[in-house]
């Protein structure tokens, strides 16, 4: 793993630990903290389920799995500041993990559907969204708080939104939220709170600061030490991206035919219809083979022959959605103070030389 920090703990595979793995084995999964991991004692934890709801709930783990129909959904986590370091080469940001392409990772999730427990306990009609409260305080929160968001009832009704506490059919290891996490298929993975220990429907979006204050796109000339709660686009679906995984950055391969394998990734709602591939600048296009996906809420893997020149040679990749839209150009109309949301055209440079 490449790791920014040790504490809190944030870490991303190399690129070519993810590629021809549509299910990210544990150890290779990206792991993104806020603060301490906590360490939670399975056999006392509760769930509440409470604010705009007709029954308030209280749950154990024993509970919950004994309640509710199990459900297993394929879904890809990608972290808003996925590819952050392709912004950081326009202009620094500093406080901020240089993220490579690999804070993105797919798992098998096994747990309840969200939607069957908020049914259970009854949503009144006000409630417009769903919070999520962890115990882990996050130092960097102004002021320092435990971690939450929230997301639009309709998503969270929505049956793919899942309450889990297994992925890749083992228990969710303490970095990833153990004993149960939300995952928001299609969504960016800060709405996926791990380590979760209650439920509120309400009538308007978290106050938490990782949903009124970060995970915001302010624009690129705003000050985010300035701005105010509720300011910029709040980001919620994952934007259309992709990225490059294998031959590695700066690899010396041999002039000639060369296979080049990635990853594309639509969000929440969309599909990847197409990625193209270029090798000199974008000037000319050819299609990419998509892979067989391993679900509606996963990303898809694509793979090509190309035919290296001799010298430096930049390869681009961009992915298209089934509505026709495509990824943007450039990472300088992208750039934006906390780095979010990079999603332009995937670049490789490669040295070919016999
Ligand atoms: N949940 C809590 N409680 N604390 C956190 O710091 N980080 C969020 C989200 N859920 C976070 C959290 C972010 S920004 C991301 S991208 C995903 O968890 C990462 O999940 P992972 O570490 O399992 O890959």
């Amino acid at each position: 793993m490449v790791v920014h920090e040790e504490e809190p703990f944030n870490a991303e595979p190399p690129p070519g630990a993810l590629a021809d793995q549509l299910i990210t084995p544990l150890e290779a999964f990206y792991s993104r903290n806020h603060g301490p991991v906590p360490h939670l004692d399975a056999a006392t934890w509760r769930l509440v389920v409470d604010g705009l709801v007709t029954q308030r709930l209280q749950l154990s783990l024993q509970e919950l799995r004994g309640r509710f129909p199990e459900r297993e959904v394929v879904a890809t986590l990608q972290c808003a500041g996925n590819r952050r370091a392709g912004l950081i080469e326009v202009r620094d940001i500093p406080g901020e993990a240089p993220w490579g392409p690999g804070a993105i990772s797919t798992a098998r999730w096994t747990g309840v559907s969200l939607a069957d427990v908020l049914a259970e306990a009854g949503l009144r009609p006000e409630a417009a969204h769903i919070a999520f409260a962890a115990p882990d305080v996050s130092p960097l929160a102004d002021p320092p708080q435990p971690y939450g968001a929230s997301i639009p009832a309709a998503k969270a009704t929505s049956g793919e939104v899942l309450l889990a506490w297994a992925m890749n059919g083992r228990l969710l290891p303490a970095v990833h939220g153990a004993p149960l996490r939300v995952v928001v298929a299609g969504w960016i993975g800060a709405r996926s709170v791990k380590w979760l220990q209650r439920i509120t429907a309400q009538a308007e979006p978290s106050g938490n600061y990782f949903q009124a204050v970060a995970y915001r796109l302010l624009p690129a000339w705003a000050d985010p030490s300035q701005a105010g709660p509720e300011e910029g686009i709040s980001l919620g679906p994952a934007a259309l991206n992709c990225a490059i995984l294998r031959p590695g950055e700066g690899a010396r391969p041999a002039p000639g035919p060369a296979e080049v394998t990635g990853y594309a990734f639509a969000g929440d709602g969309r599909s990847v219809a197409r990625v193209d591939l270029s090798i000199d600048g974008g000037r000319t296009w050819a299609q990419a083979r998509l892979d067989k996906a391993a679900g509606p809420w996963a990303w898809q893997h694509w793979r090509t022959t190309v035919e290296l020149p001799e010298g430096e040679v930049e390869i681009t990749a961009r992915a298209w959605d089934h509505t026709g839209a495509v990824q943007p150009e450039s990472p300088a109309s992208l750039w934006n103070p906390q780095g979010y949301a990079n999603n332009s055209w995937a670049r490789l440079h490669l040295t070919c030389s016999r």
